[in-house]
């Protein structure tokens, strides 16, 4: 707590109410208004939350307007050219980079967790082959609450190592279970062998009748998309798992919270409708008439994968994948060259109109993910899920930070209420 205060001025009372203000180690002071309605007796009103501080963190730190984004301090440009999505996953869970050794006993716990209870596994059975797959995979992290209910005392530093690593290992395979069963193709076991990325597009690709190799510049890429995902600071399916884990809840429900907010269009499930859109635009000539419907305030039509309620500059995640697209696409040696022109098209074109110069709408983190992802082989039912793996490693971090905190409390907002007063029921017969 600093001792400088920020003034409040009551223009009706003419009171003046003298707010605490807490300093960060970098980015925006904060205004604390944990007393206002107490002492005061009025609320502040931030529907969305745009200029609300919901907790103190240590893990990630953006900067919209300069579009800077940190791990624990590390500049997201460093770690996706240096690093791995273990290591990043490591940093994240445990604040700094790890030592060799470390790094070596935390990958072999994920790499030797990686199988799920076959029990779980005869879930995807009852869904229809068509369902889609976050809401398998959402499914499925809500009911491992059912095996690991017990096992699970979140005020046990433990046991909250034990769920991390737990779910880490197990989300990819339960992705390729929900991968495989919407092909209609057997499951495939992880393999402790294989490093994270290469395990996961081995038990996506594999099948019992032919031999399969990863390719190492596909595992790569994979990676590179991982580590651009894996947190950021207090995005809504972040918020989320804060709000439900802060009831107490058991920690696999709040991450299925977080994941089913992640599938919202307006959030993570972007990835796939921007390749929707790019699909239904089809060719550069048809751009403009998609700009215009996206400027248009009666027309529902956005362009996915632009904008975004920090960045009001460029996403730096965005810079890193539009420029990892091209060689990706090339090493990859895959025909999908012309939906990436035509997105570098459309941003192009974009970033000219005043509509989006002004409201700083700039592309954002699943404006050019979902070109990768395809050409990894990818379905674009399965992009979303792909984002949700790498994110459960920033959902469990800030699960693991609020419950650790001595100072949370439920979370439980107010409102502005602007409905009925009191008014008495009335018999059906006098309506
Ligand atoms: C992610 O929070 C995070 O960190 C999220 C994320 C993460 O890593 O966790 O970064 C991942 O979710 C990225 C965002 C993916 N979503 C999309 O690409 C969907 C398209 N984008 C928009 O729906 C929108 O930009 C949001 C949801 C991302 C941000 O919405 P805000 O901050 O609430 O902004 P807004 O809706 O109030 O828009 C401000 C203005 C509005 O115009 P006016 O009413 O002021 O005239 O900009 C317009 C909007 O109409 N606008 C757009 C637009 N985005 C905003 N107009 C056209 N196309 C768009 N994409």
């Amino acid at each position: 707590m600093t001792d400088k205060h920020f003034t409040l001025n009551d223009p009706e009372s003419g009171e003046s109410v003298q707010l605490a203000v807490h300093e960060p180690t970098v980015g925006p002071k904060v205004v604390d208004v944990t007393q206002l309605y107490g002492e005061h007796g009025v609320f502040t009103f931030d529907p969305g939350y745009a200029a609300t501080a919901s907790c103190e963190s240590s893990i990630t730190y953006i900067d919209g307007e300069a579009g800077v984004l940190m791990y624990r301090g590390y500049p997201i440009e460093q770690l996706a050219k240096q690093s791995t999505f273990t290591e990043v996953a490591y940093l994240l869970l445990h604040g700094e980079l790890p030592t060799a050794a470390q790094l070596d006993e935390f990958d072999h716990s994920i790499r030797t967790h990686t199988m799920i209870n076959e029990s779980l596994l005869r879930f995807f059975n009852g869904f229809h082959h068509n369902a889609h797959p976050m809401a398998m995979v959402s499914g499925v992290v809500a009911s491992m609450s059912a095996f690991y209910h017990d096992s699970t005392n979140i005020h046990d530093p433990h046991d909250r190592d034990v769920f991390a690593y737990r779910i880490i290992a197990k989300i990819p395979t339960i992705a390729a279970a929900a991968y495989k069963h919407s092909r209609g193709q057997p499951f495939v076991y992880p393999q402790n062998q294989l490093d994270y990325c290469s395990n996961l597009l081995h038990m996506f690709f594999a099948v019992p009748s032919d031999q399969y190799e990863v390719d190492p510049v596909a595992a790569e890429a994979l990676d590179l998309l991982f580590i651009l995902h894996a947190d950021h600071e207090q995005n809504c399916s972040t918020s989320t798992v804060r709000l439900a884990g802060s009831s107490g809840t058991n920690p696999y429900s709040a991450i299925a919270a977080g994941m089913s907010a992640l599938w919202g269009p307006a959030h993570g499930g972007a990835n796939e409708a921007v390749i929707n859109m790019l699909e239904e635009i089809g060719s550069a000539d048809r751009i403009g008439l998609y700009v215009s419907k996206a400027k248009d305030r009666n027309d529902p039509f956005r362009l996915m994968g632009f904008g975004h309620r920090v960045y009001k500059s460029y996403d730096p995640r965005a810079t890193i994948i539009r420029e990892t697209c091209h060689r990706l696409l090339e090493r990859l040696g895959h025909n999908d060259t012309p939906l990436f022109e035509l997105a570098l098209r459309l941003e192009e074109i974009a970033l000219k109109d005043e509509y989006f110069v002004e409201k700083n709408l700039y592309p954002n983190v699943d404006f050019y993910s979902g070109i990768i992802y395809r050409a990894l082989g990818i379905p674009k039912s399965m992009f979303t899920v792909m984002f949700a793996i790498a994110r459960c490693v920033g959902w469990v971090t800030h699960w693991r930070e609020m419950v650790a905190d001595p100072g949370t409390r439920i979370g439980r907002p107010r409102q502005l209420y602007v409905g009925p007063t009191r008014r008495d029921y009335s018999p059906i017969g006098s309506r």
